[in-house]
């Protein structure tokens, strides 16, 4: 039976990147085989304005039903002043948090092609290639209380509050060493045990999880030498795992040091495998309609989707090897645009991949 894919474009540069990916898909399944059915729902603003809500029913009820998801991106100055409820971010925290899509990879891996692209020297980022598994369920984000209240004084005090359970906490940990065992077989837990006590738990939890997995080596960091190593020496690290504002910062780092957060794709995984597939940057309201977006880590967030919620390894190596060959060419999107390159937008890397999958030599 075909496997259900949802496609969410979402606000801002999600439409336009969103569309290419599509183009892949389409390739994939007309040329190499690919059993899959498309449908199309709106999210964040779009939805927004289309029935009030960033997550209407009918698109969480075809996300429940479908095998896996793939979302643009959301939000945008037009919806900034809305209730935090309705807000368009709310409706993927609200896709990620009804799916228990708890389980956040990151990888940060820098194409050699691209060293050039990244601020930081190429001797310091060339072979990078970490993988950061945030916890996306659960702490701050979704911890409660929360929300805004007047004091009696009349003075307002703002609250979110950082919770874990033991459970959130193993759980995450065994994503992190089961991928580790299949990598470096490195794990670094970055927690600040040594201030937040739900931190220290996380830690203490991190080495219990550890001692079933006897070959990973496991080391700890507080989130600020994290953030600082990662900018100093990169390549110290295989697999992250952190918590949901920690790997939300983090993520963004390590992206740039990559050259662009227009190349890293991402996977929100449940515990069965089913997962939501998004580029890691934002809607880019700045560059929307232009043409200039990068749609590569969405196309690479598709190679994510079939390997790990459709069991298309193979598949996932066409499009993986595609974007290398790409590269290859010098084809470059604006934000990846280095001197002796060729500077193309949007729909042109899109047909550039299409091109090189529907050539024989992938
Ligand atoms: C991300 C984004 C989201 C987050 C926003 C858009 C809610 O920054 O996926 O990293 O904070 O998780
Ligand atoms: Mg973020």
């Amino acid at each position: 039976m075909s496997k259900k894919i949802l496609i969410l474009p979402g606000d801002g540069i999600g439409p336009e990147i969103v569309r290419e990916a599509v183009k892949v898909l389409n390739c994939l399944r007309d040329h190499f085989g690919l059993d899959i059915a498309m449908e199309e729902a709106l999210v964040g603003g779009a939805a927004f304005d289309d029935s009030g809500h960033p997550l209407p029913k009918a698109t969480l009820d075809l996300a429940l039903d479908a095998d896996a998801v793939l979302l643009g991106a959301v939000g945008g100055p037009k919806w900034e002043s809305l209730d935090i409820s309705v807000r368009p971010e709310k409706g993927l925290l609200g896709l990620r948090g009804e799916l228990g899509l708890f389980a956040n990879l990151r990888p940060a891996i820098l194409y050699p092609q691209l060293a050039a692209a990244s601020t930081l020297r190429s001797d310091v980022v060339s072979g990078l290639d970490i993988l950061i598994v945030r916890e996306l369920t659960g702490g701050i984000y979704f911890g409660q209380p929360r929300g805004v209240e007047t004091l009696a004084s009349g003075e307002r005090r703002g609250l979110n509050t950082l919770v874990y359970t033991e459970s959130e906490i193993d759980r995450i940990c065994r994503v992190a060493f089961d991928i580790a065992m299949k990598r470096g077989k490195r794990v670094c837990s970055v927690d600040k045990a040594n201030v937040l006590e739900c931190t220290e738990l996380w830690r203490e939890v991190a080495i219990r999880v550890g001692g079933d997995y006897p070959q990973v080596e496991l080391s700890h960091m507080y989130v600020d030498n994290a953030a600082m190593q990662l900018v100093r020496a990169p390549k110290q690290f295989d697999v992250m795992v952190t918590t949901n504002l920690f790997g939300d910062i983090l993520s963004d780092c390590a992206a740039m040091l990559t050259g662009s957060i227009g190349m890293l794709p991402s996977a929100s995984l449940d515990a069965d495998g089913k997962g939501m597939y998004e580029p890691i940057h934002g809607s880019a309201p700045d560059i929307a309609g232009t043409g200039v977006a990068n749609p590569l880590a969405t196309i690479l967030s598709l190679a994510m989707m079939l390997r790990y919620s459709l069991d298309a390894g193979v598949q996932a190596e066409r499009i993986e090897k595609a974007v290398s060959a790409v590269l290859d060419q010098g084809l470059r999107t604006p934000d990846i645009f280095t001197e002796g390159n060729e500077k193309i937008g949007t729909v042109q890397m899109g047909d550039a991949v299409v091109s090189v999958l529907r050539s024989a030599a992938i």
